[in-house]
């Protein structure tokens, strides 16, 4: 594992000038950022060693070096998920590249669906913290202590700093935010309704099938983790209705603004 991820990072260092300290994982639907990004070079997963390219539609696939409000960044435009039948490691083997190449901070971002009543359609949710209810975990089996620990913290999954300064742009731009707990599953069906139900009551406001294995990877590597739920169905008891992954995409898009101007300010800062 240590000789894939050097020899992904290698690739990459020849591939990309610069040295970003912060990169940004898009999720479902939330590639309008890179509208905004100056991209100085793009690599397609497919061409770099090791990466899985993701099979979803609205996930592109490609890892970006760019500037955003002059800051560097490197982005992960796309994803893979569990449910793609990849392992947890190679889901979270580009996390891991990231790190290698010198990322601190990492900020990530997912389409999920509302279980808090009074969340809406379009809302954007920071994470506070996460129920992992995927029955899996990417850091089981041998441990890399080059990596992290055996038994790494989860006492500050999502960074305390980093909230607070979400909420103090928020503030000055009056952005419409809220701030929940995730809960993550493998999918890829959407919950039955006893299932949101069940969520909700353990303390969950928006669940999805992402984040929390880039998160636990993140963290057990040191870095700084922040995360925003961009909410694109409503999950609540007695208002569910049959969802699409179109209608998921769609409803990303909406929320897109909030989710760009938050970003794009909050890099400036870290
Ligand atoms: N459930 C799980 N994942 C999701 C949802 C949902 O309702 N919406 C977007 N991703």
């Amino acid at each position: 594992m240590l000789d894939k991820i050097n020899e992904s990072r290698l690739f990459l260092e020849n591939r990309l000038s610069g040295k970003p300290k912060i990169a940004v994982v898009l999720g479902s639907g939330l590639g309008a950022l890179i509208q905004q990004i100056e991209i100085f070079e793009e690599v397609d997963y497919a061409s770099i060693p090791h990466f899985a390219a993701s099979t979803v539609a609205g996930h592109k696939g490609t890892l970006i070096l760019g500037r955003l409000n002059n800051v560097e960044l490197l982005i992960l435009n796309g994803r893979t998920h569990y449910y793609e039948g990849l392992s947890m490691k190679e889901i979270v083997f580009p996390i891991r590249v990231l790190h290698a190449l010198g990322i601190q901070t990492l900020i990530l971002s997912n389409a999920a669906g509302g279980l808090n009543p009074s969340f809406a359609i379009g809302d954007v949710m920071i994470m506070k913290d996460h129920l992992n209810f995927f029955g899996d975990n990417p850091l089981i089996g041998k441990n890399y202590d080059e990596l992290g620990p055996r038994f790494p913290s989860m006492n500050e999954p999502y960074s305390h700093r980093i909230i607070r300064l979400a909420h103090e742009i928020a503030k000055k731009h009056t952005l419409p935010l809220q701030q929940g707990v995730y809960a993550g599953v493998s999918g890829p069906n959407f919950e039955t309704p006893a299932e949101c139900k069940a969520f909700y009551i353990m303390g969950a406001d928006a669940i999805g099938m992402s984040t929390i294995p880039e998160n636990i990877t993140a963290r057990h590597l040191g870095m700084e983790v922040f995360a925003l739920s961009v909410i694109t169905d409503l999950a609540v008891i007695g208002q569910m209705e049959e969802i699409s992954h179109e209608e998921v995409l769609k409803a990303a898009s909406i929320a897109t603004p909030t989710m760009v101007k938050l970003i794009q300010e909050m890099v400036t800062y870290l």
